[in-house]
């Protein structure tokens, strides 16, 4: 099987859904495994039972109210542990606490959350009360990725969940946590196979390859790749390569100055770079990207310098002058 994807899991409390997400993990097949659970409160009971179980466990102390310093200190500590544990993902399991901007752009589409209502109805707090005093037929819960906004990014699933007349907050939040427990597995271990997923990686490079000016799609031997120029008369800046000549690598082909810089590059960054069949020799290094945490921005800047190297210069010109801005 192919290697796990590495999952720190934070919380605060009971660590119900931590557990959910922990058991899941030994199903044969599943492609996430827990390395770390960690969180704001170094007496969590969440924590007892994952070190119990096992499972590396970092009890932080809690920062100090209102202090930015303490603040800022926790959450460089928090993110520490889980790089030193190795996680490629985070996922928050009832995590009390708004992460800062600074460390959702070090983790970007790396952090999951599970929030107890139907988004975008009810971001924050008291979901079930409000879900009620509305008048709603139905709750839920939601799996989402996090951005610097609360509750807010991409949902990656939800499942719905009925109101039953003389539900309570606490009646009705047990049964969405039934939910939860359900949901949120699956929507990891989907969004993480999604991350190994060969069309879905070409759908990304798709995205960043014809965001710069003047390009176009082509095979090239039988493979995807992208041109710039005209239809006529345009060149080759990118190639997509799957699993290409018994290589384990999904990634995009990039134009590096020549085979010095690639060799640099493939022997210091093994984990990020690889030397493609056939290609190598002209200079064309690969990006490693069916791994769980590749960093997109890079790669926009690879494709937009190979993209550089081939462009006329009126466009060169063109993308100087809106970098500008
Ligand atoms: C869950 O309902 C979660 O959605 C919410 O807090 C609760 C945490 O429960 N944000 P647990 O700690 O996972 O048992």
């Amino acid at each position: 099987m192919a290697e796990r994807v590495k999952v720190a899991v934070f919380i605060s409390g009971t660590g119900s859904n931590m557990a959910a997400l922990l058991y899941a993990s030994k199903a044969e097949g599943c492609p996430y495994e827990i390395v770390l659970v960690s969180g704001d409160n170094p007496e969590a009971p969440g924590l007892d039972l994952a070190a119990a179980e096992g499972v590396a466990v970092t009890r932080l102390a809690k920062p100090k109210p209102k202090d930015a310093g303490s603040k800022a200190e926790f959450f460089a500590a928090l993110s520490a542990a889980a790089r030193n544990a190795g996680a490629q993902v985070i996922a928050l399991a009832g995590f009390m606490r708004i992460l800062p901007a600074s460390f959702v752009e070090e983790w970007q589409d790396r952090i999951l959350n599970i929030h107890p209502s139907l988004l975008p109805k009810y971001k924050g707090l008291h979901t079930h009360q409000r879900a009620l005093e509305a008048g709603d037929a139905v709750a839920g819960c939601t799996v989402h990725v996090v951005t610097p906004e609360l509750d807010s990014g991409a949902v990656l699933g939800q499942t719905e969940v009925a109101i039953l007349p003389g539900d309570t907050a606490d009646t009705l939040a047990r049964r969405v946590l039934i939910a939860e427990h359900q949901l949120y597995s699956r929507a990891l271990a989907d969004y993480v196979s999604r991350q190994n997923d060969p069309e879905h990686i070409y759908t990304r490079v798709a995205e960043l390859a014809l965001a710069l000016p003047e390009t176009h799609a082509r095979d090239s031997h039988g493979s995807p790749a992208f041109r710039v120029g005209t239809e006529k008369s345009g060149k080759f800046f990118a190639h997509f390569s799957v699993k290409h000549h018994g290589s384990d690598h999904v990634g995009v082909l990039v134009k590096t100055s020549g085979m010095d810089e690639l060799l640099d590059l493939v022997e210091s960054q093994p984990d990020v770079y690889f030397k493609p069949a056939y290609y190598g020799a002209s200079g064309w290094v690969g990006l490693v990207l069916n791994r769980a945490d590749v960093d997109w921005d890079h790669v926009a800047e690879w494709l937009e310098r190979s993209w550089r190297s081939v462009a006329p210069a009126r466009l060169t010109k063109l993308l100087d002058a809106a970098d500008q801005f």
